[in-house]
């Protein structure tokens, strides 16, 4: 075995490293290369070393200075191809998980009230702030909350099952919040000054105007010496706080079984001022409420000194106010839970 024999297989040990290392594309084959070439046990150029001892003396030393020439170039080039690799894969591994902080990120819906609970709690603040309080009463109710102590006939149309739920006999969904006025005197003595916000039902079908289910604020007050111009005063206070101090209040003879005299309550048309608008149907005024001083007839049944005591009551729609306050034309909107609508009051 001559030496140049043993120098060309190492050059051509050199050039298939060549060769290969082109197609060096990740640290796994990296290493599979590094051992396929310098192992110590079986690796190309490893093996071709074992050949030293068999060539005559005066060739070893050009053998060997090619030999570590040769392996000294293929360590270099795995470390440069090593550097090369890991840089490359660090960048990619940036890459992949680099945030852009300057995105808009994912809002998060937050949720927020009702128009309705809001309208709700600005009435409510109203009349606490005027020393009212807040009381409340079963939408299941009794027949004789809702229509007998309210001094409503036997045969009064309102008790006709075509117009109200029955539940039974002598239950029913409570058509009005009136019946909380009896239940309050019944548990209190005056001087009385409540409201009563609350859910109440009719068997009315789906229109802009109205629903089966809908909300109501019931107002009550007895006191000695109570007058018809205690409850005009006190609406004009509520609808100039409510709606703005521009705002007229006017009553108009009326009849409800539980008031003498009773009355039907208007504003001013929040719209136009009073000029007349579509929404007033040019009168300059809307109807918002019923009203009337407490019926003698129903401190019989809560044993009220009748002789003593005179008060008013008022009771209203809160989805009527809430829609006039937010200028929204169909009631069926406050109950479809579209948040397109909903999103608006947030
Ligand atoms: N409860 C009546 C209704 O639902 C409204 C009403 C009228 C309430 C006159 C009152 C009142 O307190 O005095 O139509």
């Amino acid at each position: 075995m001559s030496s140049s024999d043993g120098i060309g297989r190492l050059r051509a040990i050199e050039r298939q490293f060549d060769r290969d290392r082109i197609s060096v594309a990740d640290l796994k084959s990296l290493e599979d290369i590094r051992t396929r070439y310098l192992s110590r046990k079986a690796g190309l150029l490893t093996l071709e070393l074992q050949n030293l001892g068999k060539l005559p003396k005066d060739q070893r030393a050009d053998f060997g200075r090619v030999a570590n020439e040769v392996k000294l170039k293929i360590e270099a080039s795995l470390d440069t191809l090593q550097a090369t690799i890991a840089e490359r894969e660090k960048q990619t591994a940036l890459g992949r998980e680099a945030l852009d902080v300057t995105l808009p990120g994912n809002r998060r819906r937050v949720g927020h009230r009702h128009p309705l609970t809001i309208i709700r709690n600005e009435i409510e603040d109203i009349f606490v702030s005027m020393g009212y309080t807040v009381e409340d009463g079963p939408e299941v109710e009794s027949t004789y909350y809702n229509f007998d102590a309210l001094n409503f006939p036997a045969g009064h149309p309102a008790r006709d099952p075509r117009d109200t739920f029955y539940v039974s006999e002598h239950m029913i969904l409570r058509t009005h919040t009136s019946p909380v006025q009896v239940r309050t005197m019944e548990k209190i003595q005056p001087p009385v000054r409540i409201i009563c916000p609350g859910r109440v039902f009719r068997r009315d079908a789906f229109d802009p105007t109205h629903s089966p289910m809908f909300h109501q604020v019931e107002c009550l007050v007895v006191d000695e010496g109570i007058t018809f111009a205690d409850l005009k005063g006190t609406l004009e206070r509520f609808h100039k706080r409510f709606f703005g101090e521009k705002t007229k209040t006017r009553l108009r003879p009326s009849f409800f079984p539980f008031v003498e005299p009773g009355a039907e309550v208007d504003v001013s048309c929040v719209f136009c001022d009073g000029s007349g608008c579509r929404v007033c149907k040019g009168t300059g005024w809307i109807e918002v409420m019923g009203a009337g001083m407490v019926h003698p007839n129903l401190y019989q049944f809560v044993n009220y000194d009748a002789d003593k005591y005179t008060g008013f009551a008022f009771g209203g729609g809160i989805d009527r106010y809430t829609a006039l306050k937010y200028n929204i034309n169909d009631l069926q909107l406050f109950f479809q839970n579209d948040i397109r609508f909903l999103g608006q009051f947030a």
